[in-house]
């Protein structure tokens, strides 16, 4: 299985190998080895479609050679450009066996183990998927390690003018309460300490109570809280004009909730805002930043931009870089307008050219890598609880995420993974923190 793409992917490439491994599959690094090879694929920018082919065509060449020892091989896209592509898939590469969108990825062993040659299956009904997809075994869960992402949010409704995620992902829903807080437990007993919920609009969540009614995405955390063996909850992407009161106020109030805020912004025009439907000013954008970090002052903030957006000129992309050194950044995502077919804002006339796109983002880049090296270096001296997940890079290290998302290495010392420790950070490098452990009861 090869994922490509956003957390979403992830986590859906992580349920396709639990569906497989309870048919009796197990997963092999090998592709040459592999009698199942499945693609998990993404279409948010650029030639997705093109650079599938090209990994196909690759894919191909060793289904061929594997036919010519006599194995059998089954080819499968899946993801969001199946569920944008599926037929011309089909067409175009004729060893593809199997083409499953993002919400029928659960029929996955059934179409498999019937043979499908040729078959499409993009039903875009989310719940049934939820509803199909059983608990994960143990040792399945016990794959995903220390940090572990959960679904409760899928689709949106926004429709966002350069944005195919309504056309891949469908409609908005949201996982009963009852669900995710199974599946979080599922989880927490298998030894995982930090819980990420995803979702295309997490903020949007309004899930099915116990008791009916609806749940918003603060009351959700607020409940998750309670499971003594969690100790850290983040959340992402959000949507500002999702960014209610309960969630800003569960920054004050859950400590297990983490001081991390990833909500899009895009860009700092409101012309430029309007025209991409994104029904939120630059103000609105910078009152929610306010309200934040009144409750939670040290919160590390990052976001995504589209720089290039048709009709942008060059006081927009400027309003752009305003907006940015009033924020600051802790860290951020940011790219090139890419027009995707089949949205409204792909259509208009006045596309940017390309080489104005690149000096904008090479501007736009340098300013927000600055940031993020300011807020980095800002916690040189500090102390910082950091959850370990991984050995470190070199033997004796080990290797964790701060609070505020940054790479934490420190001479591993008796800490182990899966520990929550206090590290003072003692050097900053582009990339990482680098510290020492700190006796507990030092922390204040
Ligand atoms: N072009 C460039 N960037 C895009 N994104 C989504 N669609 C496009 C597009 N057509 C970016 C947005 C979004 C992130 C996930 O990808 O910034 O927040
Ligand atoms: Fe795409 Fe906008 Fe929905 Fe985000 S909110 S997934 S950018 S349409």
């Amino acid at each position: 299985m090869k994922s490509y793409g956003c957390q979403m992917n992830v986590y859906d490439s992580a349920r396709m190998g639990d569906l497989l491994r309870l048919s009796g599959d197990v997963e092999t690094q090998d592709q040459t080895e592999a009698d199942i090879l499945i693609l998990n694929t993404c279409h948010i920018r650029e030639r997705a479609t093109e650079k599938l082919f090209s990994e196909l065509g690759r894919v191909r060449d060793i289904k061929a050679a594997r036919a010519a020892r006599g194995r059998d091989t089954q080819l499968v896209v899946a993801g969001c450009v199946a569920q944008a592509e599926g037929p011309e898939i089909i067409a175009r590469q004729s060893a593809v066996d199997l083409v499953v969108g993002p919400q029928a990825y659960h029929q996955l062993p059934s179409l498999l183990s019937k043979g499908a040659s040729g078959v499409i299956a993009i039903d875009l009904a989310a719940q049934a998927k939820f509803e199909a997809l059983p608990l994960p075994r143990r040792d399945d869960v016990a794959r995903r390690g220390v940090s572990a992402f959960v679904t409760v949010q899928e689709g949106c409704d926004k429709f966002c003018s350069f944005c195919v995620v309504p056309y891949t992902r469908g409609v908005e829903i949201s996982r009963p309460v009852a669900d995710v807080t199974a599946e979080v437990e599922n989880l927490v007993s298998a030894g995982v300490k930090e819980v990420t919920l995803i979702g295309q609009n997490v903020n949007a969540y309004r899930g099915e109570g116990p008791n009916g009614g609806r749940w918003s995405l603060g009351r959700l955390i607020a409940r998750l809280s309670e499971m003594p063996q969690l100790h850290r909850l983040r959340y992402t992407t959000s949507h500002p004009r999702d960014m209610d009161d309960e969630l800003i106020e569960a920054h004050c109030d859950e400590p297990k909730l983490m001081p991390y805020l990833h909500l899009p912004v895009q860009s700092g025009s409101d012309r430029v805002l309007a025209a991409m439907n994104r029904r939120h000013t630059a103000r609105d954008y910078l009152r929610i930043i306010e309200k934040v970090r009144q409750v939670r002052p040290d919160i590390a903030i990052s976001s995504d931009f589209i720089v290039g957006f048709p009709g942008e000129t060059s006081a927009d992309f400027k309003a752009t870089l305003t907006l940015v050194r009033e924020v600051g950044f802790a860290a951020a995502f940011s790219f090139k307008y890419s027009a995707r077919p089949g949205t409204p804002s792909a259509e208009r006339a006045d596309q940017i050219a390309d080489d104005v796109k690149t000096e904008r983002l090479a501007k736009l880049q340098e300013l927000l890598e600055d940031q993020r090296q300011a807020f980095n270096r800002a916690c040189l001296g500090r102390t910082l609880e950091v959850l370990f997940d991984k050995p470190g890079r070199y033997q004796d290290q080990l290797a964790g995420r701060s609070p505020y998302l940054q790479a934490v290495h420190v001479p591993s010392g008796d800490a182990r993974i899966g520990e929550v420790r206090c590290v003072r950070i003692e050097a900053v490098g582009s990339n990482s923190l680098s510290g020492r452990l700190v006796d507990a009861s030092v922390m204040a």
